[in-house]
């Protein structure tokens, strides 16, 4: 590949995945996902993360058909998940007197995930690291998304180094700076790596966004997705407001449905919303769409509204996976309604009550639970839900 420069001497290194079906086992990537590592040259030399183990011989080739047979001086470690470490054995194997930077968790994991670290810089807030030319600044973000989560900002060029903050799902398809690319692909793919990746940790977010603000960041250059130089606001308002719970007026309906009689509920709520002039309304079959998917749309809007057919006296499994994951984020200011079906032996409402105790959402209606096929008296109850749905979201300033 090409050399790519974000600042002279800066380098990206980066790398396109478009094998691995579910990042971190889990999430689908149907748009795969880059893995991006920066190489600065200076008097000494500094590495900036490395990538997946699958791409190490590729990574360290490049490191060398830009270095020579210079060595690298410090391998800086933003961020220890495997996606981003997954080189570092190899590395030191090839510079084995480069120097380990990270802060008082990084070589915690190193030792647990890898190797004893022999050389190390130990690092904190506004500890600063001369290469010659440039000089490197050190911010911790911890929980951003683990522990041990720091930045690193180049002051010569004000780049911003930031480890998963601000990155995206999806391959950087031949354009690797935000002008180069046409945003529109990436509004799902940076928002669902949000939500899927860092969505727990809002508070912490809006922390380190809070923190790294007096930073004069010309550019952001994260471990995933485009390099952002000429678009930070479009990332940076988006990420402030994702981590605040802003929510536009919106209601995202999802059912578990056997054998139909859910999921008829489910439409007939819908349509009250939308007849009503909720013009956001996505349903979800939980069977059909990933939670990946469903989550994302969950951080977008206030209302949710969540059914379940019973299944062997509990949850429709879907539903549960699902609801499982919202406990684990814990999203804040939604309004929640509930609806499901009995069958022979209940399970479904009963579980999702449970779900609204814990979750503490704001509940608009009584549950309303049919047994089999949908009667009128249900029905009349589903609308009513529909209405109190709608009511609160009309209540909303924000216009859609
Ligand atoms: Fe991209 Fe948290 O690793």
């Amino acid at each position: 590949m090409q050399q790519v420069n974000l600042a002279d001497d800066i380098y990206y290194l980066g790398f396109n995945d478009r094998r691995t079906n579910l990042f971190e086992n889990i999430w689908p990537i149907p748009h795969g996902i880059s893995y991006s590592s920066y190489l600065i040259v200076d008097e000494k030399i500094a590495v900036i993360d490395t990538v997946e183990r699958s791409f190490i011989d590729d990574y360290l080739d490049r490191i060398e058909d830009i270095i020579g047979d210079r060595k690298v001086d410090y391998l800086i470690i933003n961020h220890m998940e495997p996606d981003h470490s997954g080189a570092l054995k190899a590395f030191i194997q090839k510079y084995p007197d480069v120097i380990l930077v990270g802060n008082k968790k990084t070589f915690g994991f190193v030792e647990a995930y890898y190797m004893t670290p022999k050389n190390v810089l130990l690092v904190h807030d506004n500890h600063k690291l001369e290469l010659g030319k440039h000089t490197l600044q050190f911010q911790m973000i911890p929980m951003v998304h683990w522990p041990e989560t720091m930045v690193t900002f180049e002051e010569t060029n004000k780049i911003l180094f930031s480890g998963d903050a601000f990155g995206s799902y999806g391959t950087l398809d031949g354009g690797i700076f935000d002008d180069e690319i046409n945003l529109d692909f990436y509004e799902v793919e940076v928002m669902r790596y949000f939500t899927n990746i860092v969505g727990k940790y809002c508070p912490h977010t809006q922390r380190a966004i809070k923190k790294l603000a007096p930073l004069d960041i010309k550019m952001i250059a994260a471990t995933h997705g485009p390099v952002w130089r000429s678009n930070l606001n479009w990332i940076l308002t988006r990420y402030n407001k994702w981590s605040s719970y802003d929510l536009d007026r919106g209601v995202v309906i999802v059912y578990g449905s056997m054998y139909g009689n859910t999921q008829k509920m489910a439409e007939i709520i819908a349509r009250r919303i939308a007849e009503r002039g909720i013009k956001n309304i996505r349903v979800y079959d939980a069977s059909k769409t990933h939670t990946s998917y469903i989550i994302n749309d969950i951080f977008k809007y206030k209302g949710f509204i969540v059914g379940s057919a019973a299944y062997n006296n509990s949850l429709f499994p879907n539903v549960e996976i699902l609801l499982s994951t919202i406990e684990h984020m814990a999203p804040k200011n939604h309004l929640l309604g509930i609806f499901g079906n009995y069958s022979w032996n209940g399970g479904g409402v009963k579980n999702l009550k449970t779900f609204a105790e814990k979750i503490k959402w704001e509940v608009v209606h009584e549950p309303v639970e049919e047994k089999g096929a949908l009667k009128p008296n249900n029905k009349e109850e589903l609308l009513k839900l529909a209405d109190a749905m709608a009511d609160k979201l009309l209540e909303m300033p924000k216009p859609e």
